[in-house]
């Protein structure tokens, strides 16, 4: 008897890469047409690497990801990850908020079998469609013993990513996709993993979060404020009323105007908890460079882009209000 191929479970959600096209070299196209079968039918060679298992857990365009589908996405991995005849699992998901998913099952999926998530920046139907080629990449990524205990992977246009470092970078084109602090995780070469780095940051078995912390029915509520020239105050203290947390997306290293940052001082005495980050893109936002976040009640997302330090921020505000505590998460994640 031949040996058995590999478990790897695949979920689709959606996106591009089951997106649909009047015309093959159209630009307009609808994300989340295709089904997960069918994108399985567009990649015949994946039966001579696993055993796939499909599920459809959502057929979304990634802009409207939604924390029930994190949950029921998160639940889901969970539970594949729990059974021991799965070898790894692949999420097929949008590229628009690919990267928010990954980070967030980094933070709360508390296993280190490999989970891959893949998307595809030309739809199904496009030429030159590259999703079958990223698709066929996530499953032998996932079913490869190296991906083990590395946190959730993106795999996009043959490089590999660390989930809480990857970010789309391009609106569009197939290079859309960066690790701009730590660089990318590897690369993948005929199917095979070749991986530049460990993952040195807190992900999965050292996590101390879980979807148990995250009340069903709602999540605290934490909005992004993005800074730019003349930003009035306004607009912060609105914001604020229902808001338990506010991110800043800073100019330069999480700076905002004397207003803003003003606004933002009566949002913390308030009891808003206030994350500095920046919208450059890339680099650190430490404490007490500019401003005085320990007199004004801020915290500083270090490396983390706004996006990911909702998140972060998020489950931090499942588990604390005070900002020292949240900042200690923030240095840890
Ligand atoms: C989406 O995020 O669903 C649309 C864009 C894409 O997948 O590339």
């Amino acid at each position: 008897m031949p040996d058995a191929l590999p478990v790897v479970a695949v979920l689709a959600t959606g996106g591009t890469i089951a997106g649909a096209q009047a015309d093959a070299t159209s630009a307009g196209y609808k994300a989340g047409t295709f089904s997960v079968n069918d994108l399985l039918a567009a990649v015949p060679q994946l039966a001579g690497i696993a055993d796939i298992r499909a599920e459809q857990v959502a057929n979304v365009g990634s802009q409207n990801m939604t924390h029930a589908v994190w949950r029921a996405l998160a639940e889901r991995v969970d539970a594949l990850c729990q059974d021991a005849s799965v070898a790894g699992i692949v999420i097929t998901h949008g590229t628009d908020t690919l990267e928010e998913t990954a980070y967030f099952l980094s933070l709360l999926i508390q296993h280190d079998k490999p989970i891959v998530l893949v998307g595809a920046m030309r739809p199904a139907t496009a030429l030159g469609a590259e999703g079958p080629a990223n698709l066929y990449n996530a499953v032998a990524l996932a079913r490869h013993p190296d991906a083990r205990g590395r946190g959730p992977l993106v795999v996009m246009n043959e490089d590999v990513h660390y989930a809480r470092e990857i970010q789309k970078i391009a609106s569009a084109g197939l290079c859309a996709f960066a690790s701009p602090n730590r660089g990318r995780a590897g690369v993948m070469h005929g199917g095979t993993p070749y991986f530049y780095s460990r993952n040195t940051t807190t992900h999965t078995t050292q996590s101390e979060f879980s979807l148990a912390l995250l009340e069903k029915a709602s999540w605290p509520r934490v909005d992004i404020i993005y800074a730019h020239a003349d930003l009035q105050g306004d607009v912060i203290d609105f914001v604020a009323d229902t808001a338990q947390g506010i991110v800043l997306a800073g100019v330069g290293d999480g700076n905002a105007t004397d207003l803003a940052i003003a606004a933002l001082s009566r949002a913390a005495d308030a009891g808003v908890t206030v994350v500095r980050s920046s919208r450059t893109g890339s680099g650190f936002v430490a404490r007490d460079v500019e401003l005085d976040d320990g007199a004004l009640g801020f915290v500083a997302a270090r490396d983390l882009n706004p996006q990911k330090a909702r998140i972060l921020l998020m489950l931090a505000l499942s588990v604390t209000r005070d900002a020292a505590a949240v900042q200690a998460l923030f240095d840890r994640y």
